[in-house]
C-alpha cells in the first residue's frame, strides 16, 4: 500500500517528527527543509545502506567527501556556468516568476489558484535562469573572490581523479563514490521535499575504458533497480525511461532516469548517465595528447593531466565516465510513500504503519517499562535497551511515556519493527514480551535470549 496523496506523507512527518518545513516559526523558507529526530535517523539509514552497498561490499570502488563550496573554474570548465539554468518568465502585471516550462502546473504566488486560470496574466518571453548559489571567500565581499555552491556532487570527485588514484593505485574500471549536499536555486521548488533548494546526493562516477561504456551503462542501471527494490520500493512503481537525445544533459552521451510514482505523479528519483569523456577531458591540462570528446571546452588553468596509461599499448587515454546520480531526499519520499500503510483493525478502527524495510527504521527496538514509576521494572528496561544498543545496530529507545496502547501506536507510525515491554512478571521469571510490528502478534521470550533474537532479526 502507498499513500494517496502527498498531504498524508507531509501531515505524518510532521506529527511524528520525521520532516519540519524550514525556519518554521517565521513563516518557513520555500524551497528548505529540517530532517527531525526521526528523519535524521532514516536519512543516515539510506545513506548508510547505499555507501555500504558501493564502498563496503565492492571491490572497486572508492569513498570520498569533498567541499561543498567551489572555485568558479571548476563550474566554468564543467559547462555550468553556461548551462545549467531553467527558462524563466516574469508575470508583468504582478511581479511573479515562473519557470516557462512548467507554466501549466504553477500556481501563482499572489492570486492563489492556477496561473492557467488567471485572466491578469501577462507573461515575458523566457530567458535563461542560471541555478548556481553564489557566496564570498574570505573577508573582502568585493566580488573578486566569490564562490559556488555545488550543483552536484560529483565535480569534486573530478577534480580528486588524480588524487584519488595516486593515493589508491587504482586502475580503471573503477568508481569514486560520495554523498553530500548539493544546491539549486530552483525557480519553483515545490511537492514537499521533491523539488528543494538544498538537498542531499549520493553520487558514484565510474571510470571505465571507451568502448566498453554502453555496457557498464546498462549494468548500472540493472544494479541501481535492484539496489532501490532492496530498499523496500516495489518494481512495479519504478520506471526507466531513455531520455531524449535532445532533453540529455551537455555532458551526456545517453542517460536513463529511473522514474517513480510519487504521490504527485511519475518523476525522476535517480538518473544515470553516460558522462563520456567530458568531465575529466574539460578538467585536463594539455588536452590535445588526449583523443576526447569534441564538446571539451578548452581548458587553460587546470595543472592536472586526469587521464590513465593503457597498460596494453602504454598510450595516455581519458576514461569515460558511468554516473548513477539519486537523491537522498527523493528517495527518502519514495520509502515513505511506499511503506505508508493504513490498516482496518477488527475492532472498527484502523492503524497507520510504516512498514519499513528494518534496516532503515529510525528506531530499531523500543523497550517499554509498563509501569514508568516502579524502580525495579525501570531499572530492567534501561539494562535491555542499553545492552541492545551496545550490539551497534541502530538506535535503540527507551520509551517511558504514555500508556502501552500509545506506545504501539506512535512506534507502528514512526516504523519500529519490534516492541520490548517490561512488565511485573519479568520481575518474577525474566522473561519479555516482544510484539511484531507488522502482524502485531507478541510472543513472551527470556531476556537472557533477547541480544540473539535481535541480532537474528535483524541479520
Ligand atoms: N550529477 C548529475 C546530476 O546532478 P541530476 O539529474 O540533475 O543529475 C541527480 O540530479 C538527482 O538529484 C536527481 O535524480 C534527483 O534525485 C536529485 N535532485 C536533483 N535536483 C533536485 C532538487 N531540486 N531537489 C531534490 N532532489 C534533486
Amino acid at each position: 500500500m502507498t499513500a494517496t496523496s502527498m498531504e498524508e506523507l507531509v501531515s505524518l512527518c510532521k506529527r511524528r517528527g520525521f520532516i519540519f518545513q524550514s525556519n518554521d516559526i517565521y513563516g518557513g523558507v520555500k524551497g528548505l527543509y529540517d530532517y527531525g529526530p526521526m528523519g535524521v535517523e532514516l536519512k543516515n539509514n539510506l545513506k548508510q545502506a547505499w555507501w555500504k552497498s558501493m564502498v563496503y561490499e565492492r571491490d572497486d570502488i572508492e569513498g570520498l567527501d569533498a567541499s561543498i563550496l567551489s572555485a568558479p573554474v571548476v563550474l566554468q570548465q564543467s559547462g555550468h556556468e553556461d548551462t545549467f539554468s531553467d527558462p524563466l518568465v516574469d508575470c508583468k502585471t504582478c511581479k511573479a516568476r515562473f519557470r516557462a516550462d512548467q507554466l501549466e502546473n504553477s500556481e501563482c504566488p499572489k492570486g492563489g489558484g492556477f496561473l492557467a486560470d488567471c485572466k491578469l496574466k501577462d507573461l515575458t518571453e523566457p530567458r535563461p535562469f542560471n541555478l548556481m548559489f553564489k557566496t564570498a571567500i574570505g573577508p573582502v565581499d568585493d566580488g573578486s573572490s566569490f564562490a559556488y555552491l555545488r550543483p552536484e556532487t560529483c565535480q569534486q570527485i573530478f577534480t580528486n581523479f588524480k588524487n584519488v588514484t595516486d593515493a589508491t593505485s587504482r586502475v580503471v574500471p573503477f568508481g569514486i563514490a560520495q554523498i553530500g549536499k548539493a544546491f539549486r536555486n530552483e525557480i519553483t521548488p515545490r511537492n514537499f521535499i521533491f523539488r528543494v533548494r538544498e538537498f542531499e546526493q549520493m553520487e558514484l562516477e565510474f571510470f571505465v575504458k571507451p568502448g566498453s561504456d554502453d555496457e557498464w551503462h546498462k549494468y548500472w542501471v540493472d544494479k541501481r533497480i535492484e539496489w532501490w527494490e532492496a530498499q523496500g520500493v516495489s518494481k512495479k512503481n519504478l520506471y526507466p525511461v531513455d531520455v531524449e537525445k535532445s532533453e540529455l544533459s551537455h555532458y551526456s552521451k545517453a542517460t536513463v532516469d529511473i522514474m517513480y510514482k510519487f504521490p504527485h505523479g511519475k518523476e525522476e528519483l535517480e538518473g544515470i548517465a553516460n558522462r563520456t569523456d567530458f568531465d575529466l577531458g574539460s578538467h585536463t591540462k594539455n588536452q590535445k595528447e588526449f583523443n576526447i570528446n569534441s564538446k571539451v571546452k578548452k581548458n587553460e588553468h587546470s595543472t592536472t593531466k586526469l587521464g590513465v596509461q593503457n597498460l596494453e599499448d602504454k598510450n595516455s587515454y581519458i576514461p569515460f565516465v558511468i554516473e548513477p546520480s539519486a537523491g537522498v531526499d527523493r528517495g527518502l519520499l519514495a520509502i515513505l510513500n511506499e511503506a505508508y500503510t493504513i490498516e482496518n483493525l477488527e475492532n472498527e478502527s484502523s492503524r497507520t504503519v510504516l512498514k519499513l524495510k528494518p534496516h532503515l527504521s529510525p528506531i530499531k527496538a523500543a523497550v517499554i517499562p509498563l509501569k514508568k514509576n516502579n524502580e525495579h521494572i525501570v531499572a530492567k528496561a534501561k539494562k535491555i535497551k542499553n545492552e541492545l544498543q551496545n550490539l551497534g545496530l541502530g538506535r535503540v529507545m527507551l520509551e517511558n511515556s504514555g500508556n502501552i496502547g500509545k506506545n504501539y501506536r506512535r512506534h507502528d507510525e514512526i516504523g519500529t519493527p519490534i516492541c520490548i515491554t517490561v512488565d511485573f512478571e519479568t520481575l518474577d521469571d525474566d522473561s519479555v514480551t516482544i510484539r511484531d510490528r507488522d502482524s502485531m502478534k507478541q510472543e513472551r521470550v527470556s531476556s537472557k535470549d533477547l541480544n540473539q533474537f535481535y541480532q537474528k532479526y535483524f541479520h
